[in-house]
């Protein structure tokens, strides 16, 4: 938790703030003149901007800057409006009474799979699979290694979880999904064995021709591909090795029972093991100051570890379960620089990030090498991660308070504690799972981070109201379908349009709080449909599709 002390001078800052602010504006006017000409001369460099259009240019950082006085403008007027209206009730309501809605989808994903029953499979040979990426990715690979099994008549071995000098985690199946649970609950679907048949061990898969890395495959490749060109690898060598396997099979057209298998692998077949599912479910217990509440992903999510439902129900007048709401703020450094956007940090965020890329993203350099690059023009498209302040400005437009609190899942935002200043200071009642658990509990886990991303997962799953801030990571999008397959139509999930966004952001400079407030929530609203999954689109995220979840009425 927060520290009181941390709070308070916090409090002190606020209020010596609040009489600086009217000099600071006026300084800050005389400064942003010289700012944007030291801006003008540090980007040269860095993005060769032709000198003919050197006024456009200008326009627009100037136009920028000011974007940046608006959101110091937005975020004083969100926190005059908070402590003004400082009503606890009714936060939680927002987007919440459609809900009832949804239930006409409930998950079909588990049916016993009559079709294959008692009839005896071809059998064309073993699929290997080695998974990149962090967990979610893997999470993907995994159910997608399951749907190709099934295609091919092959008997699939337990994937294995590739060591990546990204995620520094040699954690393996077996550490994070329990594999009993998982080889029987798709034992009638596909054959899966812990191991390759010793005959098999020691052949090199390579040298025969039958290792397959990400760069021979399309990604979202069709069946049509897997039959045409992988079967017969398989049919010749009895043995097919997938390197990498990051997003390889597509959504449509797929046939019914393989999009089923892919829901059934991700939505029940996988379980974390119990060390996961305890601390996960402790944390959650916290969260919620140990006044729970029973839900349906909550018994999916903790197992035999899911808090005592009965003691929940007796104590239910004396504690009403404390609400919360999970973001999950994608403002890592990684994707910060890739960006290519400003982040109002001047130029020495410019050179830190320029540097970044540099050492991490060589390819990118050299793409962009003879290209132009406008920040501004990238953030009004949308393409710019949000920031922790837009992030703010998003929950506090939509209606929540200061006394709201928040599980932020994620980790190592850029800039650190000073960059969430604005968001602490909207929203102090902050958690992140390093808040509610303690080095000893944690140090299991220390050096897995994807057993500290599943419990992140475990944290956004369960909560009242899940926001994302990036709404293509594979964490977020894992997590929405996931609230909606086993949410019962109470799982709300907030997830902003980043165009939309950026254009209420920037569009009228002097737009007042209600207009900024009315636009953020219709942009929300529009995202908030019942609709069955879209063609091509992920059934992990929209499992509203046939097969996966069915229509009762
Ligand atoms: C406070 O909330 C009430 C009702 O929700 C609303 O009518 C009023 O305009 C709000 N006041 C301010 C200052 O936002
Ligand atoms: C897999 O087995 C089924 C049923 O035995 C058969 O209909 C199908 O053609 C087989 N597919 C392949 C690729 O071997
Ligand atoms: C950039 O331009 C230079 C000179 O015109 C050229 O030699 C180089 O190949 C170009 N690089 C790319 C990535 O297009
Ligand atoms: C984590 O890694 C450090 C350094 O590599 C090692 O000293 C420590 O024992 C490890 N902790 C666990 C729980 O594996």
């Amino acid at each position: 938790m927060l520290s009181n002390r941390k709070r308070s001078h916090r409090k002190r800052k606020k209020e010596i703030w609040k009489q600086l602010r009217l000099l600071v504006f006026a300084i800050g006017l005389i400064l942003l003149f010289i700012i944007i000409d030291s801006v003008m001369v540090s980007t040269i460099p860095y993005f060769k901007f032709p000198s003919k259009e050197l006024q456009d240019n200008k326009r627009r950082l100037i136009q920028e800057e000011i974007g940046n006085i608006m959101y110091g403008r937005l975020l004083s007027l969100a926190s005059s409006s908070l402590t003004k209206n400082n009503t606890a009730a009714g936060q939680f309501s927002f987007l919440e009474e459609s809900a009832g809605q949804t239930i006409e989808w409930t998950p079909c994903a588990d049916k016993p799979n009559n079709a294959d029953q008692g009839q005896e499979k071809k059998h064309n040979g073993y699929i290997l699979v080695s998974a990149n990426g962090g967990l979610n990715q893997q999470r993907v690979a995994v159910c997608n290694a399951v749907a190709i099994a099934s295609l091919l008549n092959a008997t699939l071995v337990l994937p294995k979880f590739l060591y990546s000098s990204v995620w520094k985690d040699t954690s393996q199946f077996g550490d994070i999904y329990q594999e009993e649970y998982f080889l029987d609950y798709l034992k009638y679907d596909v054959n899966i064995v812990k191991e390759l048949p010793p005959h098999l061990q020691a052949i090199d898969v390579e040298a025969i021709g039958s290792q397959i890395t990400d760069m021979e495959i399309m990604k979202e490749a069709m069946p049509s591909y897997y039959i045409e060109a992988i079967l017969p690898i398989l049919q010749r060598n009895g043995i097919v090795h997938f390197l990498g396997f990051g997003n390889r099979l597509g959504f449509d057209p797929l046939p019914p029972h393989l999009q089923r298998l892919r829901c059934k692998c991700n939505f029940h077949a996988l379980k974390f093991v119990p060390k996961i599912q305890k601390l996960g479910s402790m944390l959650v217990q916290r969260i919620r100051k140990h006044k729970s509440k029973l839900t349906e992903i909550d018994k999916q999510l903790f197992g035999k570890y899911t808090p005592n439902y009965e003691l929940a129900i007796r104590n239910r007048n004396l504690n009403r379960p404390v609400k919360y709401l999970a973001l999950h703020m994608r403002f890592e450094v990684d994707m910060v620089a890739y960006s290519l956007c400003d982040f109002g940090g001047g130029q020495r965020e410019r050179q830190e990030l320029q540097m970044y890329r540099e050492e991490h993203f060589p390819t990118l350099i050299t793409r962009i090498q003879n290209i132009s690059i406008y920040p501004e023009e990238l953030r009004v498209s949308g393409k710019c991660p949000l920031t922790p302040e837009e992030a703010a400005l998003m929950l506090s437009a939509l209606g929540y308070t200061s006394d709201t609190y928040i599980y932020l899942a994620g980790s190592h935002i850029y800039g650190g504690l000073s960059r969430l200043q604005p968001f602490m200071q909207l929203f102090p009642n902050v958690v992140t799972k390093e808040d509610l658990l303690s080095p000893e509990e944690l140090e299991p886990f220390k050096n897995f981070s994807s057993q500290l991303a599943a419990l992140d997962f475990i944290a956004c799953a369960s909560s009242d109201v899940f926001a994302m801030t990036d709404t293509g990571s594979q964490l977020s999008s894992l997590v929405t379908g996931y609230r909606i397959y086993h949410g019962q139509g109470q799982a709300t999930t907030l997830r902003p349009n980043k165009k939309r966004f950026a254009r209420i952001l920037t569009e009228h400079a002097d737009i007042d709080w209600g207009e900024f407030q009315k636009r953020v929530q219709n942009m929300i609203e529009e995202n908030q449909g019942v609709t069955p999954r879209g063609r091509g689109r992920s059934v992990y995220r929209l499992p509203r599709t046939p097969g996966c979840m069915c229509k009762t009425r």
